[in-house]
């Protein structure tokens, strides 16, 4: 059923207009996901807490304005399973079991990347590095293992994540090192065998970067011509207030859309703060000066009212340009329900008070909530 079908089908188009204001004053506003019904869906990554009910407030805007989940953390392999004989499923139980209650779309993320992946998965019980076999063996367990436990439940996977460098080459990790670029290919392949029915996903940040971007289709073309399944490909939107201009984020959707896959903007935020590059070393805010400490730590109390509206005519303004693709985008997920949540704050400068999201530290709508809704109704 076609992604549309499927968001205006789900019923609560009506609701809000008979409940009164809730406590975080956004059940009187439209709701974001009734706002881009006919478009995308409109998801959020959820953190541990979130997930075992120790923010109320979170979890009343996300069941409001979200109709699709990821996990920001709990499905990557070190945290869902730490080691060679033992999974952590109790918080994934209760990700999937919140989304089945809200009927919402579904992402699992991420079965192969390069971070968040313990040492052993990599090494024998003597420490020594794995060949081939066995590493595809280790590989092929995990994704059986995990997708197989959520089959028709998780409806879609980010199944390799961030395997492209800047150059445009395959990153050098220690998946690569073992298994060259079959890993990519395998991966695919064993989640597709762990779930027929599941989306498939490629997921990657900076395209702006024309190299990379290059190396990303490239990619995309290499796992078509080898009949890879594969769904959609990710573009995760860790942008600024000021970059990247729009054009240069259309300059790669057009080119992206031509491979006939589903485009998604998997975990968009805004940072308030001056550009500082996201993969940079991560620093202490307190290594820098006062001076540095100002530049880069501007708004430690509250954002002013001036960068707010910044804020939301950034997002207006990227909102707009995601409608007027509506038919290449399936998507649209935050990287954080509120400001406090985000990693922002912590990656890669630790000690910040960054104000990217659209619900602040206490959830309550940030000025970009609005702004974000008028340009979809002026998008209709
Ligand atoms: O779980 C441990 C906890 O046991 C420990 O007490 C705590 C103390 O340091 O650390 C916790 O682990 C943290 C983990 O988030 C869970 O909260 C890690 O230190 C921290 O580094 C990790 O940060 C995550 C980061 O990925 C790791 O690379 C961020 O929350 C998460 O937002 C971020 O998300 C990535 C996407 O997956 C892929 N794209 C980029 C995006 C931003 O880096």
């Amino acid at each position: 059923m076609r992604i549309l079908e499927k968001i205006s089908a789900l019923p609560f188009s009506n609701l809000h207009k008979l409940v009164p204001e809730g406590i975080n004053g956004s059940f009187g506003r439209p709701a974001l996901k009734e706002a881009f019904k006919n478009d995308f869906y409109i998801g959020a990554a959820l953190s541990l807490d979130q997930i075992l009910g120790k923010e109320p407030k979170s979890l009343e805007v996300v069941e409001k304005h979200f109709n699709s989940i990821t996990p920001e953390n709990i499905l990557k392999w070190e945290e869902v399973h730490p080691e060679l004989d033992r999974y952590n499923f109790e918080p994934v139980d209760r990700f999937v079991a919140l989304g089945e209650k809200n009927k919402m779309h579904i992402i699992g993320h991420t079965l192969v990347w390069h971070l968040q992946t313990p040492d052993w998965v990599f090494q024998d019980q003597a420490g020594n590095p794995l060949n081939r076999e066995a590493l595809l063996e280790r590989m092929k367990d995990h994704i059986f293992t995990i997708v197989g436990r959520y089959k028709g439940r998780i409806h879609g996977w980010d199944v390799v994540n961030e395997a492209v460098s800047d150059d445009g080459q395959l990153r050098k990790s220690k998946w690569f090192e073992i298994l060259g670029e079959d890993f990519i290919i395998k991966a695919f392949e064993f989640a597709h065998q762990a779930d027929p029915d599941a989306e498939l996903y490629y997921n990657e940040y900076d395209y702006e970067i024309q190299p990379k971007c290059e190396g990303v289709i490239r990619l995309i073309k290499t796992l078509k011509s080898k009949d890879v399944h594969l769904d959609g490909v990710g573009i995760q939107g860790h942008w600024f207030k000021d970059w990247p201009p729009i054009g240069d984020i259309e300059n790669y959707i057009l080119p992206l859309s031509k491979l006939n896959i589903d485009l998604m903007i998997t975990e968009l935020d805004v940072s308030a703060l001056p550009f500082y590059a996201v993969d940079s070393q991560v620093v202490d805010i307190s290594s820098f000066n006062a001076e540095l400490q100002k530049k880069h730590n501007p708004y430690p109390d509250a954002l002013p009212d001036s960068v707010q509206t910044e804020l939301a005519n950034r997002y207006a303004e990227l909102f707009s340009m995601f409608l007027k693709h509506r038919d290449k985008i399936s998507r649209v997920t935050f990287w954080a329900v509120h400001d406090k949540q985000s990693w922002r704050n912590y990656v890669p400068i630790r000690g910040r008070t960054d104000h990217p999201m659209l619900f602040d530290r206490n959830c309550k709508p940030k000025p970009a909530l609005n702004a974000i809704i008028k340009a979809a109704n002026a998008g209709k």
